[in-house]
């Protein structure tokens, strides 16, 4: 049978350190707030329970923590007397009685359901509890894994610890697993009777083996125990983030030339074949098929783009941006809630909002789709393979028909049908030999003006 387990999420720390007017957890990674990174992590260790104990911020916190098919209930810690004490603060989840307790920190967004799930195996195996440690060669600050006999014996604090105990490079990432029938008895044992004068979490380590129990460590990579403290280590762990996924994306068959000039959101998709020149931006919501490119300098967010379709360079592709296949948006383009029909041409200069583009449509430069009169935003639909000749601006609502013309400069203000030719601008008149009257009275006024001074 498989084992029920509720993860206890700490996040009711005062974040005094990130100097902000909101809770850390609330500060975004990829785009997405940090603790819904952490939620994920449980979700892909089979734990659909969570107990998440706030301090500051606690609503807020709740909803971005609320990432699809996890159940989240908040807990509040009123006083912030430590780890031991902050797990308590969930004591009536706890109580319900589960298999395994996880507890895991908001603030450590680069975990993944890795070592979630090895801690897991260990308590299945017959630990009371499983810390999961990590190995540095900076342990300053961190509780010191004190192991015997493969077992562990003891966490140390920094403050706590002797010399020879601060030596040791095997760290508490803060991060265990509790056997959940023994939780609350083990829990309700620790005291505060240390440096700090806090209730250390790091206790049950002694107390589970004073009573008997197992007690053992599993070691997880370091960069996926790296905290969050301050706006610094936000941006380390930012960078982190982004290295690793690029990296992921790379080795599922995604091109990039300079991948250290990417930069994707939590749930940007590419797929194989697809080349991301340098300085790509995705924010949130992209999904780039298989075999599109992306040039340099580019930003794209909450847009598709299909297989063949080529974006940039230079080019903006904002929310309900849709590219079909072999769809071509070049420099300096926009494109916002628009349709770009199959191998339709919108290269230059161009803004494409509230609009669909047929097929094989070609989008001369400068045309301007005019969707908004101040108050409404309205529709612009182009046929498919419909000329637009530069600098048009189409004035929504219109439509203009399969295989119609517009006349460069026009501004197009009434509907213009399939295969009609349009032109929105006055005539052109030549007046032969005008310019050089013009130009003599020109200079006639420029040397009246001289001979005054
Ligand atoms: C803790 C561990 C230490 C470990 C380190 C890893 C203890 C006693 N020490 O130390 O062994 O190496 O984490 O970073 O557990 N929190 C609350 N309420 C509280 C106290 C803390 O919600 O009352 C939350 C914080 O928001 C934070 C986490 O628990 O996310 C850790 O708290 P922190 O004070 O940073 O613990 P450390 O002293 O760093
Ligand atoms: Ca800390």
């Amino acid at each position: 049978m498989e084992r029920t387990c509720l993860a206890v999420i700490l996040a009711a720390g005062d974040s005094t350190r990130m100097k902000s007017s909101k809770s850390k957890v609330l500060h975004p990674v990829a785009n997405r707030p940090m603790i819904a990174h952490v939620v994920d992590a449980v979700a892909g260790a089979d734990i659909s329970s969570v107990a998440l104990v706030v301090g500051r911020d606690a609503e807020e916190v709740a909803k971005a923590a609320s990432v699809g098919g996890v159940e989240i209930e908040a807990y509040l810690q009123k006083e912030r007397l430590g780890t031991g004490h902050a797990v308590l603060a969930a004591r009536e989840a706890i109580a319900r009685g589960y298999d395994d307790i996880i507890v895991t920190y908001g603030d450590v967004p680069l975990q993944t359901d890795g070592p979630l799930k090895a801690a897991r195996q260990g308590l299945a195996a017959g630990s009371d509890i499983v810390v999961i440690g990590f190995n540095t060669d900076r342990p300053t600050g961190y509780g010191r894994l004190l192991v015997k006999d493969g077992e562990l014996i003891a966490i140390r604090e920094e403050k706590d610890a002797t010399d020879a105990e601060r030596a040791v490079t095997w760290c508490n990432s803060g991060l265990m697993a509790i056997n959940g029938r023994k939780a609350l008895e083990l829990l309700s044992r620790i005291g505060n009777s240390n440096a700090k004068g806090e209730y250390y979490l790091t206790d049950l380590v002694e107390i589970a083996r004073s009573l008997g129990g197992r007690v053992t460590a599993v070691d997880a990579p370091e960069v996926e125990m790296t905290g969050c403290n301050n706006r610094a280590e936000l941006a380390v762990i930012e960078r982190l983030w982004q290295e690793r996924r690029r990296h992921a994306l790379m080795i599922s068959g995604v091109s990039m030339v300079a991948p250290e000039t990417v930069f994707l959101s939590y749930d940007t998709v590419i797929g194989q074949d697809a080349l991301i020149e340098p300085n790509v931006v995705f924010g949130p919501g992209a999904v780039v098929d298989g075999g599109a490119v992306i040039h340099a300098f580019s930003h794209i967010e909450g847009a598709h783009v299909s297989a063949g379709a080529t974006v940039g360079p230079f080019a903006r592709l904002r929310p309900g941006a849709d590219l079909a296949v072999n769809a071509k948006v070049g420099n300096f383009c926009e494109v916002k809630n628009g349709k770009v029909g199959e191998g339709a041409k919108v290269n230059h200069l161009t803004y494409i909002g509230d609009a669909k583009v047929g097929a094989g449509a070609n989008i001369g430069a400068g045309t301007v789709t005019c969707n908004y009169d101040g108050v409404n935003k309205s529709e612009t639909l182009i046929g498919a393979n419909a000329f637009v000749g530069s600098n048009s601006s189409l004035v929504a609502p219109v439509s203009i028909g399969d295989n119609a013309y517009v006349a460069s400069g026009s501004v197009i203000t009434s509907d213009v049908p399939a295969d009609a030719l349009a032109f929105g601008r006055a005539r052109q008149e030549v007046k032969p030999g005008r310019a050089v009257a013009l130009r003599e009275r020109a200079l006639a006024i420029k040397a009246a003006k001289q001979s005054k001074r």
